[in-house]
């Protein structure tokens, strides 16, 4: 076991935990964000440095500080390790600096795109960039591509994180997309856009962290904070059948994996359940699904709205039984 302090809380975790893993136990402000580091991935993180933390004891026995800031979802803990977090204005301004390369070539368009209210670059953006840009060199574009009759790719909005190359190599049975070139040329490419057309290839839209890569069968159909996010199951001889349903009244808007409050997916779902069981009537509802995230999806407390329906009917039903 080690000990870990991050930002004057502390915390016994297994030799082996990274700081980032440390302090998601931990929970609350200090958690650093992540933009690759995605835990259901193996190997994923240490690409975006959005996780940098400083180490300001390297452990009990070695207590000198690192001379630089680290990714915390690479870097393990050691016992008796200090780290600081947002209490460092050292590394909120590196985290600036961060978001501030992110965000280079990245389009502003949040107003049409379809992860707005659920990005997590639109997040940390809001949170730690800067209203101007400094940057006056032409901004690299692409043209969207199908990806299949499922998946529209907005190459102009990745930002190279890894993540749906890591899901399609570990979960599906064979990749076709993959990173090409290096630097400011890389992209996301199949490569003569060969389509991704296994069963599990719909997974990349929800590991996406930017609305690179979207769903083309709900594309600008709504913005996702005037949907109604539910929990629903059917039974599926592929996955688990365990979803979120994003309603508008009865239609079934989209259909994703669950999310937990970081974002991940808690299991990897199907396309069949995700893009083909568009009905209501093909899923049993299990009721509305709490979304816990800094973000405009959060925003609509329809839970309590539906709790509020359900006692003014019960009040109505007592009133009328009086009668
Ligand atoms: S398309 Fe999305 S998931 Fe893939 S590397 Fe780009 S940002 Fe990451
Ligand atoms: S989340 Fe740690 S480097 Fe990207």
């Amino acid at each position: 076991m080690a000990k870990v302090t991050i930002d004057g809380h502390s915390i016994e975790v297994a030799d082996g935990t990274t700081i980032l893993q440390a302090a998601r136990m931990i929970g609350g402000d200090i958690v650093p964000p992540t933009m690759c580091y995605y835990s259901k991935l193996k190997t994923s993180g240490g690409y975006c440095r959005t996780c940098i933390v400083k180490v300001t004891k390297g452990s009990e026995k070695d207590p000198r500080p690192m001379p630089k800031p680290v990714a915390s979802c690479r870097t393990t803990v050691m016992d008796g390790m200090e780290v600081v977090n947002i209490t460092s204005p050292e590394v909120l301004e590196a985290r600036r600096g961060v978001v501030e390369f992110l965000l280079i070539n990245h389009p502003l368009d949040c107003p049409i795109c379809d992860q707005a209210g659920e990005c997590h670059l639109q997040d940390l953006g809001y949170e730690h960039g800067l209203a101007k840009t400094r940057y006056d060199f032409p901004r690299r574009t692409f043209n969207t591509i199908d990806l299949g009759p499922y998946i529209k790719m907005h190459m102009t909005r990745c930002i190279m994180c890894f993540r749906c190359v890591k899901t399609a190599d570990q979960i599906t049975d064979y990749r076709v997309h993959g990173m090409l070139n290096r630097g400011d040329a890389s992209e996301i490419s199949t490569y003569i856009q060969k389509a991704i057309d296994n069963d599990f290839s719909g997974n990349i839209i929800d590991v996406c962290p930017v609305g690179a890569l979207t769903d083309r069968t709900f594309r600008f159909k709504s913005r996702v904070w005037f949907t109604k996010p539910m929990d629903a199951h059917r039974n599926c001889t592929k996955c688990s059948g365990k979803v979120a349903l994003w309603l508008k009244g009865n239609d079934v808007l989209r259909v994703t994996g669950r999310k937990d409050k970081w974002g991940e997916v808690e299991e990897f779902i199907c396309n069949e359940c995700r893009f083909e069981k568009k009905n209501v009537s093909d899923w049993i509802i299990e009721g509305p699904r709490h979304i816990d995230r800094h973000s405009v999806i959060s925003a609509n407390h329809y839970e309590s709205l539906a709790q509020l329906k359900l006692d003014i009917g019960k009040q109505q039903k007592a009133l009328s039984t009086k009668k």
